[in-house]
Parts: C-alpha cells; sequence; structure tokens
C-alpha cells in the first residue's frame, strides 16, 4: 500500500492490540511510519506484537474508566501526543439462545465491547481535545447492523455504530473525527479456531458474501489506515462495513442464493 504520509511519526494508539484485527492495526500503523502503543489486557501478547516494530505496550482494561484515563495520561508523558485512536478490544460472542446466556455473561459482553470503547474514546479524546486535532476508529461489526443471535454482542455493536456517530457530532467542532469500520466475517486466529473446532462453518459465512471468502485482518487494517489518515480529512461519524460484500449479499439467500460464477 502507498504510504499515507499524514500518519508519518504519529503516535497511534491501539486497543486489543495483541491479537488479531488489532494486532493488523497495530502493524499496519507502524508500516505507514506511525509510532504504536500496543493496549491489550494481555500484556504478554500486546508486547510480543509491539516488539515487531518498536512499539510500546501497555496493560489495560478498556472498561475500567479511572485506570484508562491513567494509561492515556501515561501514554502522553511516555510518548507524546496521541493523534490517532483504534479502538479493536472487545469479546466475540458464540451463538447462545436467551435462556442459555447467563446475564452475568451479558453483563460482560456489554461492559467490554459497549462501555469499554466508550471509556476508550472519552480517555483519549480529553488531550486530543486540548489540541484542536484527533482521529478515532472504533471496530463495530456487521453484527451491529443486521440481525444475528447474538443477544449482547449485536446490541453492543450497534451501540458502538450509535457512539461513533454522537462523539463524531460532539468532537467534530473541535476538530476530531470519529469513524467506525464494521468488520463481515475475518480470518482471525480466533475465527480460525472456531471454525477448525466445529463451533462456525466456514461455508456457511462465505456463501452469502459476494465475494465469497472471509474478510483477511489486513484488509480491515486498511480501511482503517485510510479513516485514522488525513486521506478521509472530510468524514466523519460514518461506519464503514469491510465484510466482503456479506451485507450486499445476505437477503439473496430467500431468493436461492448468489449466482453461480460466470465466465
Ligand atoms: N473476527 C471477526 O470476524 C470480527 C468480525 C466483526 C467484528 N470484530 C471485532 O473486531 C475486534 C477485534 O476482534 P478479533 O477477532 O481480532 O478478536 P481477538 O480476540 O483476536 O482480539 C481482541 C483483543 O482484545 C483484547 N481484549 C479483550 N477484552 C479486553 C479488555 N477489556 N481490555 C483490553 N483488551 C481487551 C484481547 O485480549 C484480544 O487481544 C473486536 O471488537 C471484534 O468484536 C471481529
Amino acid at each position: 500500500m502507498q504510504k499515507q504520509t499524514s500518519l508519518k511519526d504519529t503516535l497511534a494508539v491501539v486497543t486489543g492490540g495483541g491479537s488479531g484485527i488489532g494486532a493488523a492495526c497495530s502493524r499496519e500503523l507502524a508500516q505507514q511510519g506511525a509510532r504504536v502503543a500496543v493496549l491489550d489486557r494481555n500484556s504478554e501478547s500486546a508486547l510480543k506484537v509491539a516488539q515487531e516494530f518498536g512499539g510500546l505496550a501497555f496493560e489495560c482494561d478498556i472498561a475500567d474508566d479511572e485506570k484508562m484515563a491513567n494509561v492515556a495520561q501515561l501514554i502522553e508523558a511516555e510518548m507524546g501526543p496521541v493523534s490517532v485512536l483504534v479502538n479493536c478490544a472487545g469479546i466475540v460472542q458464540g451463538r447462545a439462545g436467551v435462556y442459555d446466556m447467563p446475564m452475568r455473561k451479558w453483563d460482560e459482553i456489554i461492559r467490554v465491547d459497549q462501555r469499554g470503547t466508550y471509556v476508550s474514546c472519552i480517555s483519549f479524546a480529553r488531550a486530543m481535545l486540548t489540541r484542536g486535532h484527533g482521529s478515532i476508529v472504533n471496530i463495530a461489526s456487521v453484527a451491529g447492523i443486521r440481525s444475528m443471535p447474538l443477544h449482547a454482542y449485536a446490541p453492543a455493536k450497534a451501540a458502538v455504530i450509535s457512539m461513533t456517530e454522537t462523539l463524531a457530532a460532539e468532537w467534530g467542532p473541535s476538530g476530531i473525527r470519529v469513524n467506525a469500520v464494521s468488520p463481515g466475517f475475518t480470518r482471525t486466529e480466533g475465527m480460525v479456531a472456531a471454525i477448525e473446532g466445529g463451533f462456525m462453518q466456514a461455508s456457511a459465512m462465505t456463501s452469502t458474501a459476494a465475494l465469497q471468502r472471509l474478510v483477511e485482518p489486513a484488509e480491515i487494517a486498511r480501511a482503517v489506515i485510510f479513516l485514522a489518515s488525513s486521506a478521509s480529512s472530510a468524514i466523519t461519524g460514518i461506519n464503514l462495513p469491510v465484510d466482503c460484500g456479506w451485507l450486499a449479499g445476505a437477503g439473496w439467500s430467500a431468493y436461492g442464493g448468489l449466482p453461480a460464477l460466470r465466465r
């Protein structure tokens, strides 16, 4: 990918940067010349990713507002002003019937995926507001756009899309952009393990996607780079699906599915 120089030497923070989509975003930001702080509740995996490109790793729970405020201050003190925040940390939910999921589990998913994303935004935006610029990208999901049997995760991701709009309007006058990327089914380590363990079926996810395949983590990262950088300087408050056309193709199952390959 061509270097977008607006990210060169800027400081970017990636939550959930220790694995999957967050790790891919951390690597792509570093590739673009940004200095990257990798945040994760798993300090070992955060450190492993950060060491690949000479970044710094920080252990955190994104839903803990007091600790996140401290981590944000610490990063600004140790590394300098944060210009880009990418919120990837999240808990992915498996299918569960309404009465099969304990409320404790429901609370934890809402706490991390919804509250945590909000807490991270407000923790890092505080200093961005004093400087009058910054770009935040929240990782939502196609589950926040279309119904899925994920009774905590899907509403939490819909909330991420909504808070992206509300915060974009709140902070736009102060020079901060807030956008979301909604991945479709993505071939992360976790997804591969779910497929190999028989919890997810690859063909069920790909047969309704226009491009007939899973998304690669690096493809999410490239969309994040676009929204984080000045290449998208007039864009705020949007939700960009990166889903291999899953949203476009999902409704076709009622009509016998997508057409066969044509040559
Ligand atoms: N993989 C997919 O198909 C897919 C699809 C749509 C959306 N997403 C979203 O993308 C994001 C990344 O997902 P992934 O598939 O890469 O998952 P992942 O499990 O590989 O990565 C999530 C990371 O977040 C960290 N994390 C979890 N809770 C945390 C907390 N409270 N504080 C700090 N760090 C925490 C984990 O330790 C992990 O490193 C998530 O928000 C997920 O909902 C994933």
